[in-house]
């Protein structure tokens, strides 16, 4: 498996590969989140493409990019075993060079949820995976619910500038007691892990309502509240009952919508969500 870092290089092992082509595109530090993401794109494509990113432009100002956990040698051998073509791994030179000035922006649905708290973050994000599918031109490109806004607003931009591109969401890959896979687990400490199953204790909790019948979205959101509340150790950001496509906010639950929350723990800043119908 090879692993390319320059465009040009990129572009002629990409005329290599004939049939259809599944990009994953990824920051690195991967776990069996990113893992599921790559086993179905195998499933699915003739070739498969991991690009290994961590994009500067998603993060903002008060967020630390110099200490995103990265590990490329552990990267590489776990993408190894699962048989993708090659690992694209630019430099942020290569992404943004100097004198870069062309940014891709979805509007409103990325105001709410996260955008509240990261007002710059998604413009990063649509920016630097619109020059991924320029550069890697594949057929499918798989996301993870995990993140589920930005997996909205790419499916958002794909429709939006008619990239001929099918966007795959594959489920939340969760550790044996509920806790959603992130790089970010790697900072709870102790009671804090612990404490960090309150998301999908939370989540639930508002599901079974739903299941019982309850079709009033601030009631679910209330529900949430309650059980993030109830544990000392987390501090409740958003707790969301929205429309799965357009993130607004719900008042009567009908249709497919996402429950979603972020809580921190001490300083580390986790998101959830399930979705309903
Ligand atoms: P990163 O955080 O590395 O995540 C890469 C992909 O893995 C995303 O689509 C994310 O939703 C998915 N993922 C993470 N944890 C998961 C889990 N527990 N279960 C299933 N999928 C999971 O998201 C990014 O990188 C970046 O924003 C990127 C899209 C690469 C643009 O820079």
């Amino acid at each position: 498996m090879k692993t390319i870092i320059g465009l040009d290089e990129l572009r002629a092992a990409r005329l290599f590969l004939k049939g259809t082509v599944g990009l994953v595109p990824t920051m690195g530090y991967l776990h069996e989140g990113h893992l599921s993401l790559i086993r179905r794109a195998k499933e699915e494509c003739d070739h498969v493409v991991v690009s290994i990113f961590v994009n500067p432009t998603q993060f903002g100002a008060n967020e630390d990019l110099s200490k995103y956990p990265r590990d490329l040698e552990r990267d590489l051998s776990l993408i190894k075993p699962l048989g993708v073509d090659f690992v694209w791994n630019p430099t942020p030179e290569i992404m943004y060079p100097t004198g870069y000035q062309t940014w891709v922006e979805v509007e409103a649905m990325t105001r709410p949820l996260e955008g509240t708290m990261r007002p710059t973050h998604f413009k990063g994000v649509t920016t630097v995976v619109a020059k991924l599918f320029n550069a890697v031109q594949p057929h499918k490109a798989y996301f993870g619910q995990k993140d589920a806004q930005q997996a909205a607003v790419i499916r958002q931009m794909v429709r939006d500038l008619n990239f001929p591109i099918d966007i795959v969401v594959c489920p939340i890959i969760r550790e044996a007691d509920g806790l959603a896979m992130s790089s970010r687990n790697k900072y709870l400490e102790g009671d804090d892990r612990k404490a960090a199953t309150v998301l999908f204790r939370a989540l639930s909790a508002a599901k079974s309502a739903y299941g019982g019948g309850e079709r009033d979205a601030e009631k679910l959101r209330a529900k949430m509240k309650e059980v993030i509340n109830a544990e000392p150790r987390a501090q409740m950001q958003y707790a969301s009952c929205a429309d799965y496509d357009t993130l607004e906010e719900l008042d009567v639950v009908k249709g497919k919508t996402l429950l979603s929350m972020a809580v921190l723990l001490g300083k580390t800043r986790l998101i959830d969500n399930f979705v309903l119908g």
